[in-house]
């Protein structure tokens, strides 16, 4: 089946399910431990119900969101997801350009394969944001932060919910591990998926050599295949809201901490000058048991008022999807796996299809709801008995000029 064929973001996650060796696949669509997370992170969609206004002039509805004074055409954006290469050829690039010709914004992971200075070349005029995975090495950590600012990155996502490594099993059952090693097993299943071998492993070999997380330590290059990766990976236990305050003194342009989930956390992120954050649980792959972003909106939208633009992800797969979240008081929504399905399913174009079908979905939904603008989309259009929503308690206004209820 092409990518082209695909109706919904379902449909691209079957196609790139064949097309992927096991090792790449689980790595892409695993949550941890039981999957507890990940798959409540769906589940909790199912709870949210919509009450729509019926006969209502919809002709002229968009979905274009303003955040900081920049428009974007569509009320979400693309996540940054760590060697993203495995998936499509050169992935971060082909995102990067599908975001933008999208006009919506594209993060970067740190754990690219690609130089972050490639892709601010390759896909020049987009909204690009960089994620850190922050050192504890404030050298070495200042040294990335530079590199982006340099690049143009117009926003850093310092990512805070991965302290230690999750402890993904299928992973190691795949012998999927960094440093990373071959096996016999792995070998065979990319020998049983041809199309990927060749344009994707093989491509990549020939086009750039061994993959490598360039962004990461500039002594190594961080070969997916050598060790020293794993010391910048595991050396995060000691990060906290301290060091958010230092990036803050050397990154002058929007900073937002991505992986909170309470309240009191998005006040720390506030107090700490974080201009907003990513409300996430990292679409399952951390801690197991944790809560859903959309659990926690209502509650941090309350306590945040207009301090923080507010970002969500995790588990978005359908425009109705997102929608609910930007009626919970989400000011954007971000996507992982959507559009990496994309990628696996058809590239660049893959990517560009995936981004589509939310788009179109949105405003599907947004018609038939009776909403005109994202600024319509309220807690008044949702049922959902067991979160907590009060519709009319008193007003905050968010950063991005939303207009908010508290809850
Ligand atoms: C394959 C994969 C790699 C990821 N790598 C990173 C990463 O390098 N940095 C980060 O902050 N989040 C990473 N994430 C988490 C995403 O940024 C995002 O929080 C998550 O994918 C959202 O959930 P969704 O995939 O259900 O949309 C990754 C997610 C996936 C699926």
């Amino acid at each position: 089946m092409s990518f082209r064929a695909a109706l919904n973001i379902a449909d691209l996650h079957r196609i790139a399910k064949k097309r992927l060796p096991r090792v790449a696949y689980e790595f892409l669509a695993g949550g941890v431990e039981d999957d507890v997370t990940l798959a409540n992170n769906r589940a909790v969609f199912e709870r949210i119900r919509f009450r729509p206004r019926t006969l209502v002039n919809v002709a002229a509805r968009s979905q274009q969101v303003d955040i900081f004074g920049r428009t974007f055409n569509c009320p979400f954006g693309i996540a940054p997801t760590g060697a993203a290469g495995l998936y499509g050829f050169a992935a971060d690039i082909a995102l990067a350009r599908a975001a933008r010709d999208a006009g919506i914004p594209f993060v970067l992971s740190t754990a690219s394969f690609e130089p972050l200075e490639k892709v601010a070349r390759e896909a020049a005029g987009g909204a690009l944001w960089f994620q850190l995975y922050m050192s504890k090495d404030r050298d070495a950590a200042k040294a990335l932060v530079l590199r982006a600012l340099e690049a143009g990155y117009e926003a850093l996502v310092m990512t805070s919910d991965v302290v230690v490594q999750a402890n993904r099993e299928y992973n190691t059952r795949n012998g999927f591990t960094i440093p990373f090693r071959m096996n016999l097993s792995n070998m065979i299943d990319g020998a049983l998926h041809p199309r990927w071998l060749c344009d994707v492993f093989l491509r990549t070999l020939f086009d750039s050599g061994v993959p490598r997380f360039r962004n990461l330590d500039t002594n190594t290059g961080g070969r997916i295949i050598a060790k020293p990766i794993e010391e910048f990976r595991t050396q995060r236990e000691t990060l906290n809201w301290d060091d958010v305050r230092w990036l803050r003194e050397i990154w002058p342009r929007k900073l937002y901490v991505k992986g909170v989930l309470r309240a009191d956390d998005a006040q720390h992120a506030a107090d700490s000058g974080a201009d907003g954050i990513f409300i996430s649980n990292h679409g399952g792959r951390q801690l197991d048991g944790a809560i859903s972003p959309i659990e926690a909106l209502p509650e941090i939208r309350a306590a945040a008022g207009r301090r923080l633009t507010l970002m969500v992800d995790s588990g978005f797969r359908r425009g109705s999807d997102i929608v609910k979240a930007l009626a919970l008081g989400a000011d954007m929504v971000f996507v992982g796996r959507a559009t990496l399905y994309g990628i696996a399913a058809g590239g660049e174009p893959g990517a560009a299809h995936a981004i589509n079908i939310l788009r179109t979905e949105i405003h599907r939904v947004m018609a038939l709801l009776g909403c005109s603008s994202i600024r319509e989309l309220t807690p008044d259009i949702l049922a959902c008995p067991d979160l907590a929503l009060t519709p009319d308690a008193p007003a905050g206004e968010a950063i991005s000029g939303r207009r908010v209820r508290a809850i």
